[in-house]
């Protein structure tokens, strides 16, 4: 150490209460109280440690920066002691002990020494407890609360875990610690309730995660320079990597991990032709300054390179595979809600892939990534950006403090981008968390934004027997089981599905219901979770206010425009299904009863993915062994034992889109033709393919195509449109029938901007 009035000099410096003195170290038989804060403080002066106040007359021994007072541990973080008595006490037998007002022992260090101890705070931010001969007795280092600072170990005994809030530090839900399988992973712990690991995602196999299991001395560091490197094989540097002042890394409240510089702040602007949207809360994320026309001719791209946008399913409305350039930026120009496309080239299997992006979620912009994203803008506001990327590279409104890098374009530039008013949280270098969102859970709720950061978890059957009300509330029932509404306990509403008794063992329903809880895209019904407990197998989705589509059509509470947006919703959610380049999906039952409604209108797929997952390579060559679906919507394969393709699914969409336009259904709707069954819809198809070649030389005849309940009020070019594309689909030749995606493409180019 070097002089001890030189650090008492630096350390005034930096303690601000009046009364309280700093201190190099305390020694066995001397205590530090909370009305005379005595602070100890680094040789360096960068740390403080001492009493810290974590609400009305209630402190935690804590240590801080000494400049930002950022709070990097604490002893007591569940059990503050009151702001009078309280101390903190090295005995003269070597414990370290803290004690509240009512002489209660709320911690300690439970050390024992027979000889001179004494507790001093290094450089590196370590509280430690040595003997006379240096030996350490205890050390801060090894209990970490949420915060790794630089040269701080995290081994098999320590984990991070997170704060209740950004102002409540007691112990929060989120933990970062080695698993049993020796990988490094973010686990949500709901007070014990219920666990559940979210990064790396768990339905990764590990190899693709990047990580290594086989090592397992579980050890991680965060070097001096800001390099993270794990036993796991999981490293990663900081945005400013080097040798900088103060750097930490934490699991935050909301469940990221975060490296955090003092004096640089956070480092985040919104991409060209984007604003904040509040001046003063990064957390609402940007919005259009100008908003978007839908006027094709009045949009525009600007390229951003290297950069992406997080893609969890959701934001995108699918992949494209094969698209030329033009024709990917054509799709996106073409629809209204789409906010930028990626368009990337694989140049080793020689294809194109393209993305349009209705939601720009978690930016970032990283010199590894190949794909570029191009972002819609008006185009005035285009040829106004001056040097667009330069400008997005600095400007950081709202936070001054950016720190000019030496090296720029090493750097990992964050920033986010809400498009539809999303609520996301950066993380400077990847993006760690799973912010699974629905619309829904875009509120300002902060509950539900916990619970949508986790997005899929496991639930016990006490807990919904109790959100159902003991299963008190059906709200429908199918071949698989009973549905029952219910509210969760964090007041999300679910529909809750009780499966006929299964015989199906726990593992095998896990692995069906992780590959259907893992898939989310805004045309498909969200999974939040399961039970899997003795004979139950329940399934939680979120709640869709208003009900199926065969309910509404009976109704007759749908407008040609709501019409219209549930023919193309649904038609994106199974492109997406069937399209999907991790897993292949085919629904097999599509019918009115399957597709609910949200409280907009908008159209979920319901009931895919169980049971009746197949592998692309498998299905090419073998036909399903049970005939599946529901008659008048069975496609002629099942039929003729012919082979079962992704093509099933588009002739029952076709049927559906009739059943939409007409009004006519195949099974028991108003205005059925006649007597139900097979020979029905093989009428109403046959009727509209009639119908239509006569509407070629006179088009009044659409208007007898028509659902009478629609009374005129339609557009007549979409509606032909529908119905050319709803025929397509009902082919009798499989290979005649247009993909779901080719579906889609068709569709949105019907689709007017008001749509
Ligand atoms: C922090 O949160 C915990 C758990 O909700 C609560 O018991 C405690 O009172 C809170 N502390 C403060 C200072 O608000
Ligand atoms: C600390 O412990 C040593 C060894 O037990 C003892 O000699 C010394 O007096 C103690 N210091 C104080 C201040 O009690
Ligand atoms: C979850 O939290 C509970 C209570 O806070 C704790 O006892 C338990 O060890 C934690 N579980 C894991 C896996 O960390
Ligand atoms: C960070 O550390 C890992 C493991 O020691 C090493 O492989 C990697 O090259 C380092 N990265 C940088 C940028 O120094
Ligand atoms: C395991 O990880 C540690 C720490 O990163 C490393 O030193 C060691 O060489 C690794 N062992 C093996 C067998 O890879
Ligand atoms: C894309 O085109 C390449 C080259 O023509 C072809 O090999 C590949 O199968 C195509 N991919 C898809 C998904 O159509």
């Amino acid at each position: 150490m070097g002089s001890p009035i030189f650090f008492l000099l630096l350390s005034l410096a930096f303690s601000s209460p009046l009364s309280s003195s700093a201190l190099i170290a305390i020694s066995n038989g001397t205590s530090i109280s909370v009305e005379k804060p005595d602070i100890l403080i680094s040789p360096n002066g960068d740390f403080s440690a001492g009493f810290y106040s974590v609400g009305d007359n209630a402190y935690c021994f804590a240590i801080w920066f000494s400049n930002s007072r950022t709070v990097v541990w604490m002893a007591n973080r569940d059990q503050p002691v009151n702001g009078k008595h309280s101390k903190l006490s090295l005995l003269k037998n070597g414990n370290l002990i803290l004690t509240d007002a009512n002489k209660l022992n709320v911690w300690t260090t439970n050390t024992v020494s027979l000889s001179f101890v004494q507790l001093s705070l290094y450089n590196t931010g370590n509280l430690v407890l040595c003997n006379v001969d240096g030996v350490i007795l205890w050390q801060s280092f090894d209990f970490p609360t949420d915060t790794l600072l630089p040269q701080q170990l995290l081994t098999r005994n320590t984990k991070l875990v997170s704060s209740r809030s950004q102002s409540n530090y007691s112990t929060g839900f989120y933990e970062f610690f080695f698993d049993n399988k020796n990988i490094l992973r973010l686990f949500y712990n709901d007070s014990g309730i219920s666990s559940t690991d979210y990064w790396p995602n768990p339905w990764l196999p590990i190899s693709d995660a990047g990580r290594i299991s086989y090592n397992n001395s579980k050890t991680a560091v965060l070097n001096s320079l800001g390099n993270f490197s794990s036993s796991d094989d999981l490293t990663f540097v900081s945005a400013d990597y080097g040798a900088v002042l103060h750097r930490r890394l934490t699991l935050d409240y909301d469940g990221n991990i975060r490296f955090y510089v003092i004096g640089s702040g956070r480092k985040c602007s919104c991409p060209p032709g984007y604003k904040m949207k509040n001046r003063i809360d990064w957390a609402d994320g940007c919005e259009l300054e100008v908003d978007l026309s839908c006027k094709q001719t009045e949009s525009g791209f600007l390229m951003l390179s290297h950069v992406d946008f997080y893609s969890y399913y959701g934001n995108d409305f699918g992949m494209f595979f094969n698209y030329t350039f033009d024709q990917c930026r054509d799709l996106c120009l073409a629809a209204c809600d789409c906010k930028a496309f990626e368009y990337s080239f694989n140049e080793y299997y020689g294809y194109s892939k393209c993305s349009p992006k209705t939601r720009l979620l978690n930016g970032y912009r990283t010199p590894n990534l190949h794909g570029d994203i191009y972002l819609k803008l008006p185009k005035s506001k285009i040829l106004s950006l001056p040097n667009p990327l330069e400008e997005f590279n600095l400007n950081c409104p709202g936070d001054g403090t950016i720190q000019s890098g030496r090296n720029r374009t090493q750097k990992f530039m964050l920033w986010f981008a809400c498009g539809v008013g999303g609520l996301e949280i950066i993380s400077f270098f990847l993006v760690w968390c799973l912010f699974i969102k629905t619309e829904k859970s875009l509120g300002v709720d902060k509950q539900a934004y916990d619970r949508a950061a986790i997005g899929f978890r496991k639930f016990t059957y006490t807990e919904l027997k109790k959100a159902t009300k003991s299963f008190s509330e059906e709200i429908g029932r199918g071949a698989g089981g009973i549905v029952y509404k219910g509210v969760l306990s964090d007041n999300r509403v679910a529909a809750i599905k009780l499966l006929k008794e299964a015989s199906q063992g726990e593992g095998e329903f896990l692995a069906e219901v992780t590959i259907v809880g893992r898939i989310n895209h805004m045309n498909l019904i969200e999974m939040w979770g399961y039970c899997a407990e003795g004979k139950y197998r329940l399934l939680v989705y979120e709640y869709m206010e208003h009900g199926s589509l065969a309910d509404n059509l009976s109704a007759n509470v749908l407008d040609w425009e709501k019409r219209f947006k549930i023919v193309v919703g649904t038609a994106k959610g199974l492109a997406y299904l069937h399209e999907d380049c991790l897993d292949w999906i085919l629904h097999c039952d599509i019918k009115p009863q399957n597709i609910l409604l949200d409280s907009t209108y908008q159209p979920k797929v319901a009931d895919f993915g169980l049971s009746k997952l197949q592998n692309r390579g498998v299905l090419k060559n073998s036909s399903f062994s049970n005939i599946r679906g529901t008659r008048g919507y069975m496609a002629p394969e099942w039929v003729f034992n012919l082979p079962i393709t992704s093509k099933v699914d588009v002739y029952s969409y076709g049927i559906v889109v009739l059943e939409m336009v007409t009004g006519k259904g195949p099974s028991g709707s108003v205005h059925a033709i006649d007597d139900g069954g097979e020979a029905e819809h093989k009428r109403l198809v046959t009727w509209v393919r009639e119908k239509m070649k006569k509407v070629a030389t006179n088009t009044s005849l659409l208007e007898q195509i028509i659902d009478p309940m629609l009374v005129g009020k339609y557009d007549i070019f979409e509606m032909e449109a529908l119905v050319q594309v709803a025929l397509q689909c009902v082919e009798e030749d499989k290979d005649e029938r247009p993909t779901m995606s080719q579906v889609v493409e068709m569709l949105l180019r019907q689709e007017k901007p008001s749509h």
